[in-house]
């Protein structure tokens, strides 16, 4: 059994998702913030890449109260678990993630001991895959197994890529944004893969709200 892996994410019309790969994205508005906040707020856990998190040092959690009240009606917990997925696990302890108020778990391939003693008191390990990165497969199933039913994957592209050529992406929520970004070094929507067949996704839902479109689309596993 796997989780429900609903795919969320804020595109410039030419498909980037920010200016270069170390900023997080300046372009989204008010209204994608809050719908990215009702989203996440329906998920157990998030998933993020490592390169996402390098760009915010931060995890993305829920304030509004209304959202906060249905998820302890829903019998969840306050905050989605945060996952990252890393192999080098190049990541600084003294970010704001690693003090945010909600369970995390860095999710690798391979582990060494120092690396564990550097993150212990802060984090939960899964160690699924090998040196080369994440069996991601594998590791829906485990975190299906500890009560994960509903993940909401935030990317980044690298992320997006792998998920799709795996065929484990079962929706894509994307707000299509009105600028236009072009630089060559801006990180495309799902990149460093050629997919062997075209997932190809059924629209399910639109939304106009100002200039910004929001578009739900259903994809069919594997
Ligand atoms: N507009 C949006 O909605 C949105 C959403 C998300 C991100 N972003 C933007 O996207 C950019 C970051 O995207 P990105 O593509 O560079 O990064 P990413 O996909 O978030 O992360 C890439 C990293 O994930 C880890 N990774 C990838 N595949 C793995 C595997 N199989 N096993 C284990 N770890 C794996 C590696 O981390 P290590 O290098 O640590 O090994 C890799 O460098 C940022 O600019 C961010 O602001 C925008």
């Amino acid at each position: 059994m796997q989780p429900w892996v609903s795919l969320i994410l804020a595109v410039s019309l030419d498909g980037k998702l920010s200016q270069t790969r170390h900023q997080r994205p300046g372009f989204p508005s008010v209204n994608d913030q809050v719908h990215l906040e009702t989203q996440v707020s329906r998920a157990d856990a998030v998933l993020l890449g490592a390169g996402t998190i390098r760009a915010y040092s931060t995890a993305f959690l829920i304030h509004n109260p209304e959202l906060l009240q249905a998820r302890t009606l829903r019998g969840q917990s306050p905050q989605p678990l945060t996952v990252v997925a890393s192999r080098s696990l190049d990541l600084d302890i003294t970010w704001p993630l690693f003090r945010q108020p909600m369970d995390r778990l860095l999710l690798t391939g391979e582990l060494s001991l120092e690396q564990r003693a550097y993150f212990a008191p802060h984090v939960e390990f899964l160690v699924c895959g090998d040196s080369t990165g994440v069996d991601f497969r594998q590791a829906l199933h485990l975190l299906h197994e500890r009560g994960v039913k509903r993940l909401a994957l935030l990317g980044g592209g690298q992320l997006v890529a792998q998920f799709f050529a795996l065929g484990l992406v079962d929706e894509l929520w994307l707000t299509l944004c009105p600028v236009v970004i072009a630089g060559k070094d801006a990180p495309s929507a799902a990149e460093g893969l050629d997919l062997p067949a075209l997932p190809r996704g059924q629209l399910v839902e639109t939304r106009r709200l100002g200039d910004e479109l929001f578009l739900c689309y259903r994809f069919a596993r594997g």
